[in-house]
């Protein structure tokens, strides 16, 4: 299989330094918090690159299946497990993701800065497929270049950013090059509802969002409950698990971590981390 991403792989993270300083990287990890992944959940990361983000949502006890078609990138996880975290058991698939055929398996979803590298018909395709794969009632994740709003001025910008991004992965992995995705309509198309958005910023512009969007539960239409939540957070501090401030205590006993040795991770057992 012609990995796209050999050039590029390498040094995938330290571009997206370059680029957003922590921003992009605070966006990967927005919605990995207890209020969103249980220990025990099944957590897919679509194209998962370096990986800081499958890595996050295994420290916090979920089951996490990680799919890259490319080499390259898999290799780095692989680094990248092995040095964040080498206790942790991350099941790894060198595939397309097309073919994985785990249909209504997750309870969340993960595609951070996934979506981008399609044509729209194929990102389409690509979501309902991603959609698909997770359970009534899952969460489906999106990280990515956020939708340009604002004035005239901010919108041209916020274009001009990202076209300036997709250029280079355009010409260095052949990624398809296009206009910013609207993924809340999408995700809403396919019958989703979004629940939760997160904004980064750059140069006190939103260049960035985390969307949570969850699928309706058995029998339903659509999910029930809260309205859409939109906020706008600046990066926040990381712990060492990578989760932010206000701890939230949970209301039922939760198995621990799944480490190497399949022992439990003491880190995160009968814990009140935090949100
Ligand atoms: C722009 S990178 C994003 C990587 C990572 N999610 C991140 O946020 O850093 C896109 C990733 O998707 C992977 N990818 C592209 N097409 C894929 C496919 N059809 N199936 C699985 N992975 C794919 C690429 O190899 C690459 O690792």
């Amino acid at each position: 299989m012609h990995d796209k991403y050999r050039l590029i792989g390498p040094v995938y993270e330290l571009l997206s330094f370059i680029y957003s300083g922590r921003n992009i990287h605070h966006c990967k990890n927005a919605m990995l918090k207890r209020r969103h992944i249980r220990p025990g959940d099944q957590v897919l990361v679509a194209g998962v690159g370096h990986g800081y983000d499958a890595i996050a949502a295994a420290r916090l006890g979920a089951r996490v299946t990680v799919v890259d078609i490319s080499a390259t990138m898999l290799a780095q996880f692989r680094r990248t497990l092995a040095k964040e975290a080498p206790g942790l058991i991350i099941k790894t698939l060198h595939q397309d993701i097309l073919q994985v055929d785990h249909q209504e398996q997750y309870d969340m979803v993960i595609a951070n800065f996934f979506l981008n590298v399609f044509d729209q018909s194929t990102m389409e395709k690509m979501l309902a497929h991603l959609v698909n794969m997770g359970r009534p009632g899952a969460s489906v994740v999106i990280g990515d270049f956020s939708y340009p709003s604002g004035n005239p001025v901010a919108k041209a910008f916020k274009q001009s950013y990202w076209m300036l991004a997709a250029l280079v992965f355009w010409l260095l992995a052949n990624n398809a090059l296009h206009r910013i995705y609207n993924y809340p309509q999408q995700l809403e198309k396919l019958g989703l509802r979004v629940r939760e958005k997160r904004h980064f910023r750059l140069l006190g512009m939103n260049c960035y969002w985390s969307i949570l969007a969850q699928k309706p539960g058995t029998g339903e239409q659509s999910p029930p409950g809260v309205a859409e939540a939109s906020l706008v957070e600046e990066p926040q501090q990381e712990s060492a698990q990578g989760t932010g401030a206000a701890a939230a205590p949970m209301d039922k006993p939760q198995p621990a971590p799944v480490t190497a040795s399949g022992s439990a991770s003491p880190v995160t057992r009968h814990s009140s981390v935090t949100d």
